[in-house]
């Protein structure tokens, strides 16, 4: 079962967060690290760039591969997943751009752009950290509930419980894409070790069915039960009634 834990503040899920990352590339400086975009992981990124600045971490080695992004926004977009990436964490610390890998929701044909990514993860090998957050349905990445998930890179249309929760970024619901690119779930279940976000009230019920709630594809996030390295660090709020 995955290792739950609550931090007692903001400050507390940072460093506990920000340390997991910094402590696989201090013994393992050449990591592959799977990351997530979403409010969640945030404050971690934020933590991972002061510890960055105070000479206790370095991403210089490192290598990067994103969980998702929406097809159809240019890459610098302001609600790019790319640009949440650069603005948030890979602009800030020591990590070399041509080593970041978003997949490309801004190409002409993101099918191809979804295979591609497929096999550029096949290349790097297993990811040593992924990080995730949970959507409200309980989707990782953009693998929404469905009878039958996707196993690896492929393009997805959001529900529209997603695209609602996530409107609040944008100027309007209609600004938001209806299509993503995600990894699948494979992907995400073949990394070495996983650490689940969870954040906010809101979060409590979603978590609290996908860690001890059956498995099943309706709630994506419920999979996570069946790796053996999972780590899922809530805040008080998200961890109610776990
Ligand atoms: C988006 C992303 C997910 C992320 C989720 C939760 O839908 N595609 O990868 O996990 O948001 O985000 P938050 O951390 O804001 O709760």
């Amino acid at each position: 079962m995955p290792n739950i834990i609550k931090a007692q503040n903001e400050e507390q899920f940072n460093d506990i967060g920000a340390g997991i990352v910094a402590s696989l590339l201090q013994s393992n400086p050449k990591a592959l690290l799977g990351l997530a975009t979403g409010s969640s992981p945030v404050g971690v990124y934020g933590r991972l760039v002061e510890l960055y600045k105070e000479g206790s971490v370095s991403f210089a080695q490192a290598q990067s591969y994103n969980l998702d992004e929406y097809v159809g926004l240019p890459s610098d977009h302001p609600e790019s997943y790319r640009r949440f990436m650069n603005e948030k964490l890979f602009n800030l610390v020591d990590i070399l751009p041509e080593n970041t890998h978003v997949p490309m929701g801004s190409s002409p044909d993101p099918e191809k752009a979804a295979a591609e990514y497929t096999e550029l993860l096949q290349q790097a090998g297993r990811l040593d950290l992924q990080i995730l957050g949970v959507g409200l349905n309980g989707h990782i990445g953009f693998n929404e509930p469905a009878s039958e998930l996707h196993g690896f890179t492929h393009v997805v249309t959001l529900d529209e419980s997603t695209r609602q929760a996530n409107a609040r970024f944008f100027s309007s619901i209609d600004e938001v894409p209806t299509q993503a690119i995600t990894m699948g779930i494979a992907s995400i279940l073949h990394a070495k070790q996983i650490l689940l976000l969870v954040r906010g009230a809101e979060k409590a019920e979603v978590i609290s069915r996908a860690l001890n709630g059956p498995v099943t594809t309706h709630c994506p996030a419920s999979l996570l039960q069946t790796h053996p390295n999972v780590i899922v660090l809530v805040d008080q709020e998200a961890g109610r009634l776990l």
